[in-house]
């Protein structure tokens, strides 16, 4: 359903960020890219919805090729992308209802969005989405009032109200607790699972990744250095990808983790 070719993007500071990279997402996939800091994940996933544009290479989106859309009918085609963000990005001053909404803002047009008055489909979608999430209570409250957790609760109701087909998920865990963490992850991997919707989600926590997702692929400055199942993440590999660490340590982590995460 998603099939990047190619696709490289090069900054102009001359920073090669992507060096051509091939990828095919089946409906449904929920995949974890994994790398270290300046690796290129956050370039991947914006290059798709071309918030960063691409240098060259393609962009399919089921039979849509992405990279060559006008404004228009990118515009358009954003509505099938839902993202969710590292620091939420969540407007403060406004309700948790108000920020759920706000992803609707693709659709309702814009002199409705800045009126706010959104169709009552969609408050009632918001409230389903806020309830399927813990939040249904917390409604009302302000943005600002909320805790790191219950933020990005909101922000994946946000992405999720879009109806989208596929998630991009850029380190949503980056700013918890571990615990937090563990349960952000789950939730987003469940509502992908209920959904049937595919997802690449930016993690640079590979412990986090391996307990929730069944296909990680490894990026390393700009290139594709792994792609497979997380339990072929072998300490060779993760050096292949991270460099020098004590992997045997995380290793371990994940097992223990594992162990704990099957108890809750
Ligand atoms: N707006 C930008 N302008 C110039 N270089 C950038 C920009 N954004 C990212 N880069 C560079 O591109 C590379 C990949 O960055 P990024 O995609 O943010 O990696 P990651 O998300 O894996 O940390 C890094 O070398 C980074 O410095
Ligand atoms: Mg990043």
């Amino acid at each position: 359903m998603l099939r990047l070719e190619s696709l490289t993007k090069t900054y102009k500071t001359g920073d090669k960020a992507l060096q051509s990279v091939d990828l095919e997402v089946p409906e449904g996939q929920v995949l974890a890219l994994i790398g270290p800091s300046g690796a290129g994940k956050s370039t991947l996933i914006r290059c798709i919805n071309r918030l960063v544009e691409p240098t060259s290479g393609k962009v399919w989106l089921g039979e849509t090729e992405l990279t060559t859309l006008n404004q228009r009918a990118l515009r358009r085609a954003r509505r099938r992308m839902g993202m969710i963000f590292q620091e939420y990005a969540l407007v403060e001053r406004l309700t948790v209802m108000e920020n759920v909404l706000s992803g609707r803002l693709g659709y309702v047009g814009f002199w409705r969005s800045l009126t706010r008055r959104y169709p009552q489909s969609d408050v009632d979608e918001a409230f389903r989405l806020l309830d399927r999430v813990g939040l249904l209570a917390m409604a009302d409250k302000r943005a600002d009032e909320l805790s790191g957790g219950q933020r990005q609760r909101v922000g994946i109701c946000r992405a999720l109200i879009q109806n989208p087909e596929l998630l991009l998920v850029d380190e949503p865990t980056a700013s918890l607790d571990p615990k937090t963490s563990r349960q952000i992850m789950r939730l987003i991997c469940e509502l992908c699972d209920e959904r049937g919707l595919a997802a690449i989600i930016n993690i640079h926590d590979v412990a986090l990744a391996q307990m929730f997702v069944q296909r990680v692929i490894g990026l390393r400055t700009g290139a594709m250095e792994f792609d497979g199942a997380p339990e072929k993440l072998t300490p060779e590999v993760l050096t292949a990808i991270y460099g020098e660490e004590d992997w045997e340590a995380t290793i371990r982590k994940v097992e223990e983790e594992g162990e704990e995460v099957a108890a809750q």
